[in-house]
């Protein structure tokens, strides 16, 4: 496997386009939006120049990470040689299910064709190509450079052979895979999910202002972060993926905090749009938190 075709060059595709092309992979980053492919680009010269400093890189693996990605705004034109494609575009069904119908078209029926969707059904979205075994779910976490783990999600029509060789080329990629299979929250969400809705629902229900519950995750718990910054890093996927588990399971336990529901209406989705739970405003403040994740 040589060149992987990632499409959505946002903040996970920038993120696996990042990691393969340091491992040495052609990547060929698509986009439908230039804006996304340039801002895409721009993050990830940034995140290895934060490598460089720190010393984890060289200045050749700069270059070389650079010089292997080439972008592209056509899917039919992006795809053209891909061993694999991985697919990180926005989280909603319908436009999912129409890449993966394009894919079907432009592919070789041999290119193994993964998706890094949280919480959409991998069976789903096989059910719309031509030997669906070759569909899988490649569930990287954010920030993709840094995060070991990568979900491994076997659709119901999944084979043997390409669940090896996915989990094998993420090892590769210095990650650590586990395999899980394809319910609804696959395994990350399904756990992670809830506890951010109960944060949310203890803001909503007064019980503790938004520094208290995270201040309590955090020092007592052992978090890295607390829940509701990061529900913000995650932004309105949160509230696709609660909505996903509850239609999915039909048990109101995963229905979303009207609070969340309200907050993604009201377009305050946390980091991206520079106000959630935390005001990101102040574009300094936002760099501080951003840094302390990384
Ligand atoms: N953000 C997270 O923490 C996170 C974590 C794990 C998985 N995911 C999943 O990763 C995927 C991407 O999420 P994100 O946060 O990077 O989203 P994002 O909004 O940052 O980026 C999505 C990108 O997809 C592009 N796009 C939309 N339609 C397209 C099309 N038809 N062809 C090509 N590009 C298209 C958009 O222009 C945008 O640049 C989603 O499925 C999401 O559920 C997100």
């Amino acid at each position: 496997m040589k060149t992987i075709a990632v499409i959505g060059a946002g903040t996970m595709g920038n993120g696996i386009a990042h990691t393969f092309a340091q491992s040495g992979f052609v990547v060929k980053l698509i986009d439908v939006s230039e804006k996304s492919l340039d801002k895409g680009m721009a993050t990830i010269a940034a995140n290895l120049d934060r490598m460089l400093a720190k010393g984890s890189i060289t200045q050749e693996d700069v270059a070389k990470t650079i010089t292997n990605i080439i972008t592209y705004t056509d899917i039919k034109d992006g795809v053209v040689g891909a061993d694999l494609v991985v697919e990180a575009a926005t989280e909603n069904v319908e436009l999912k299910l129409n890449i993966f119908k394009q894919l079907n078209e432009a592919c070789s029926h041999n290119t193994i064709l993964a998706t890094n969707t949280s919480s959409i059904s991998i069976t789903q979205i096989g059910s719309v190509v031509a030997h669906p075994e070759r569909v899988i779910g490649m569930h990287f976490m954010n920030p993709v450079p840094i995060m070991k783990l990568v979900e491994i999600i076997r659709g119901y029509n999944t084979s043997d052979e390409v669940t090896k060789i996915i989990m094998d080329l993420s090892v590769k990629l210095g990650k650590t895979p586990v395999e899980v299979n394809d319910y609804p929250g696959f395994v990350a969400n399904r756990i992670l999910m809830p506890m951010l809705n109960e944060a949310i629902e203890t803001l909503y229900n007064k019980v503790a202002g938004v520094y208290e519950i995270d201040t309590v995750m955090k020092l007592g718990m052992g978090h890295p972060m607390g829940p509701l910054q990061l529900a913000d890093f995650i932004g309105p996927v949160c509230l696709a993926i609660l909505n996903v588990m509850y239609e999915g399971f039909k048990n109101p336990k995963y229905a979303p905090c009207p609070l969340l529901v309200n907050m993604v209406r009201a377009g305050k989705l946390g980091v991206k749009s520079g106000e959630g739970f935390y005001d990101y405003s102040e574009s300094k403040k936002a760099e501080k938190i951003s840094k302390q994740f990384l």
